[in-house]
C-alpha cells in the first residue's frame, strides 16, 4: 500500500523555545526510522522546526493554509507564504478546524488546490462524529469529504496527497478505533480513490489513521493492510512515544 507515513500534529502546542528543544529531542530517535517523518507545528514555530530538521528525516508540516495567494485575509497564511520558507507540508481539513472555526468541504477543497498549486504536499483530514458512526453512515461521511476536497485534484497530483482517517470520537478522547474499524474505513477511503482515479492511485495513496494513537496501539493500528501510517497529536508531544510510534511503522 502507500509509503508509511507517521506526523505529529502538535495542535496548539509548544512556543518557538519548546518547539525547538522538543525536536532536538525526537531527532536521534527517529534518525534511523524506515518509514517518512513529520511534525505538523504551530505557525510561529515553523522557522525554528525548518532550522531545528535541516539536514535530518524530519519534515515539517503547517497546520493549514488559506485558500487566496494573498489578500485582504486578516491572520491568515498562504500557501505560498508557507511554500517560500521551506515547508513541505500542511494539515488541511482537520476536525478541530472543521468543528471550531467553521471550515466545510468547499474551503477544503479550495485550501487542498492552493497547497498544490504552491508545490507543498498535503495531509488531508476526513473522519466522521460518533453520531454519524451510531448512524452507519462513515463511510458515507469519509467517502463525502474526500470526494470534494479531491475535486479538480489530478491523478499525477495525488503523489502529494496523504489522507489521514481521524473518527472524531477518537480524537483526544483516549478512545481508540479498534484495529478492524480503522482498516475498515481506511480501505473504504481506498475504494474511494480507486473509484474517482484508478487501483495504481489508490494503492499507492498513504491512508493514516489519527486519534488516540499512542505507543501502546500504535503496532497493531499500524499492522493492519489499509492503514499506512499515522497523524498523531497528545503523544507526538512526548519524544519517546512518538519515537515508539516511529519504529512500529514498518
Ligand atoms: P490525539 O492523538 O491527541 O487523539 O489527536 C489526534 C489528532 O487529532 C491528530 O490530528
Amino acid at each position: 500500500m502507500g509509503k508509511y507515513v507517521i506526523a505529529g500534529n502538535w495542535k496548539m502546542n509548544k512556543t518557538p523555545s519548546e518547539a525547538k528543544a522538543l525536536i532536538e529531542e525526537i531527532k536521534p530517535l527517529v534518525k534511523d526510522a524506515t518509514c517518512d517523518v513529520i511534525v505538523g507545528v504551530p505557525f510561529v514555530d515553523l522557522q525554528v522546526a525548518l532550522e531545528a530538521t535541516a539536514g535530518t528525516n524530519i519534515g515539517v508540516a503547517a497546520q493549514n493554509c488559506h485558500w487566496a495567494k494573498s489578500g485582504a485575509f486578516t491572520a491568515e497564511i498562504s500557501a505560498e507564504m508557507l511554500k517560500e520558507m521551506g515547508v513541505g507540508y500542511v494539515i488541511i481539513g482537520h476536525s478541530e478546524r472543521r468543528q471550531y472555526f467553521g471550515e466545510t468541504d468547499v474551503t477544503v477543497n479550495q485550501r487542498v488546490r492552493a497547497a498544490l498549486d504552491a508545490g507543498l504536499t498535503v495531509i488531508l483530514c476526513v473522519g466522521e462524529y460518533l453520531e454519524q458512526r451510531e448512524q452507519g453512515i462513515t463511510a458515507e461521511v469519509c467517502a463525502m469529504q474526500t470526494k470534494i476536497a479531491l475535486q479538480g485534484v489530478s491523478a499525477d497530483e495525488m503523489s502529494r496527497i496523504i489522507i489521514a482517517y481521524e473518527p472524531v470520537w477518537a480524537i483526544g478522547t483516549g478512545r481508540t478505533a479498534t484495529a478492524e474499524q480503522a482498516n475498515e474505513v481506511c480501505a473504504d477511503i481506498r475504494k474511494v480513490i480507486a473509484a474517482l482515479y484508478n487501483d495504481a492511485v489508490a494503492a499507492a495513496t498513504t491512508i493514516q489513521y489519527g486519534g488516540s494513537m499512542n505507543a501502546g496501539n500504535a503496532a497493531e493500528l499500524l499492522a493492519q493492510s489499509d492503514v499506512d501510517g499515522g497523524l498523531i497529536g497528545g503523544a507526538s508531544l512526548k519524544a519517546p512515544d512518538f519515537a515508539t510510534i516511529v519504529a512500529a511503522a514498518k
